[in-house]
């Protein structure tokens, strides 16, 4: 949109133009059916694999590894539901400040008696406690682990590695809910041992309504979705051809340009920290903003002021888009169980601005200057 600033990427990120050309052509002149064994099918069928064998080998890990889905929800779903009706997993380890897409799911599992939930600690910042995990690990070993590899509120990092090889000890499944991650950190799945791992297209310039779950070899579950034989039986339904051929390009050009792209955008990050510190006194950031976070968030919590009320709306009003929690709980007036897991002062206002490769410096200094100009109001509260 034109003239505003959109500091909401892990809500969602611009398509790439280069995605959307190789987008153009399957969606204009490649209508077969993939199922289909003639001609028109057979051509699109090529297709379809080629994106699944591309995925893989960016992610080292086999193309029968890769299912399409229609995104980020509806991997976290097959995941958690599978493991519990498929491979008799009684125990959820999860921690209190997953996505909803895991959060609601896990507690409908244990609402309706079919597994038991394990919330994890957290500490001081945010980050999963390891050894209370472990302690968890030890009581219920055979359970589900899920625990995201990137927040997409306040930006903290999971230790995969560490987590993984917890779950090995102790023969538990391990769901990682990567979605805020893929395409912006490397992964090897033949060094990293998860079970299964969720992605959606669009947190990295790729179109919306498509993403797939990695299930490992050997850990198979079965279809979420009952229908067709498509998705090597794992997924029925007609494949989002297009939306599949995007999120390939998307992430073979996020690993093509990944050390550049996230050396300018950690470089906006860290320049609307400095900025904000000496902007606006009394200013935080929630979770380990400055240590193991993504590069793509920044959590902000500002000082209590009356400009704090209005803040998200004020800052929309002058043309920059931000987020007040996840976007998902956008619209619903119950905050975020997020921050409110942080245990932070409910007198300061959150707001979460993230980043992407189509943001500029400049667009950063005129966000913090609309924010000074904002707080250099005196608080009545
Ligand atoms: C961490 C995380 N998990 C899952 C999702 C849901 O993904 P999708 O929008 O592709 O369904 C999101 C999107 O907001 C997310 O940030």
């Amino acid at each position: 949109m034109e003239n505003r600033i959109y500091l909401d990427n892990a809500a969602t990120t611009a398509i790439d133009p280069e995605v959307v050309e190789t987008m153009i052509p399957v969606l204009r002149d490649l209508y077969g059916n993939p199922s289909s064994t003639h001609g028109h099918g057979r051509k699109v069928k090529a297709l379809l694999e080629e994106a699944r064998s591309k995925i893989a080998r960016l992610l080292n890990c086999t193309p029968g590894e890769i299912i399409f889905t229609s995104g980020g929800t509806e991997a976290d779903n097959m995941a958690i539901r599978g493991a519990v009706k498929h491979l008799g997993v009684k125990h959820i380890i999860t921690s209190p400040i997953e996505h909803h897409a895991v959060v609601h799911t896990v507690e409908e599992m244990q609402h309706s008696g079919k597994a038991e939930m394990h919330l994890v600690r957290l500490d001081e910042k945010g980050h999963v406690d390891l050894q209370h995990l472990e302690e968890l690990l030890a009581t219920y070993p055979d359970a589900l682990v899920t625990l995201m590899h990137g927040n997409n509120e306040i930006g903290n990092l999971l230790d995969l590695e560490k987590v993984a090889a917890l779950c090995v000890k102790y023969d538990a499944w391990f769901h990682t809910d990567s979605v805020q991650t893929m395409g912006h950190y490397r992964f090897d799945l033949q060094q990293l041992p998860v079970d299964f791992l969720a992605c959606g297209a669009h947190k990295f310039n790729g179109p919306k309504g498509v993403g797939f779950i990695y299930i490992r070899k050997g850990s198979r579950i079965k279809p979420f979705i009952t229908g067709g034989a498509q998705e090597r039986e794992m997924r029925g339904g007609t494949e989002n051809v297009y939306g599949i051929v995007g999120l390939a390009k998307a992430l073979e050009i996020c690993y093509r340009d990944l050390d550049a792209k996230r050396a300018h955008v950690e470089g906006l990050k860290q320049l609307m920290i400095d900025e904000l510190r000496n902007a606006i006194p009394g200013i935080a950031f929630n979770g380990d903003a400055e240590g193991r976070c993504l590069y793509t968030v920044l959590s902000v919590s500002f000082p209590p002021s009356d400009a704090g009320d209005m803040l998200l709306f004020n800052l929309d009003l002058a043309g920059i888009s931000a987020s007040g929690g996840s976007a998902c709980s956008s619209g619903s007036n119950t905050g975020s169980h997020v921050i409110r897991a942080l245990d932070t002062d409910p007198l300061r206002t959150t707001v979460r601005f993230s980043f992407g490769k189509f943001n500029t410096a400049d667009e950063i200094r005129q966000v913090v200057g609309k924010l000074a100009e904002m707080y250099a109001v005196p608080a009545t509260h």
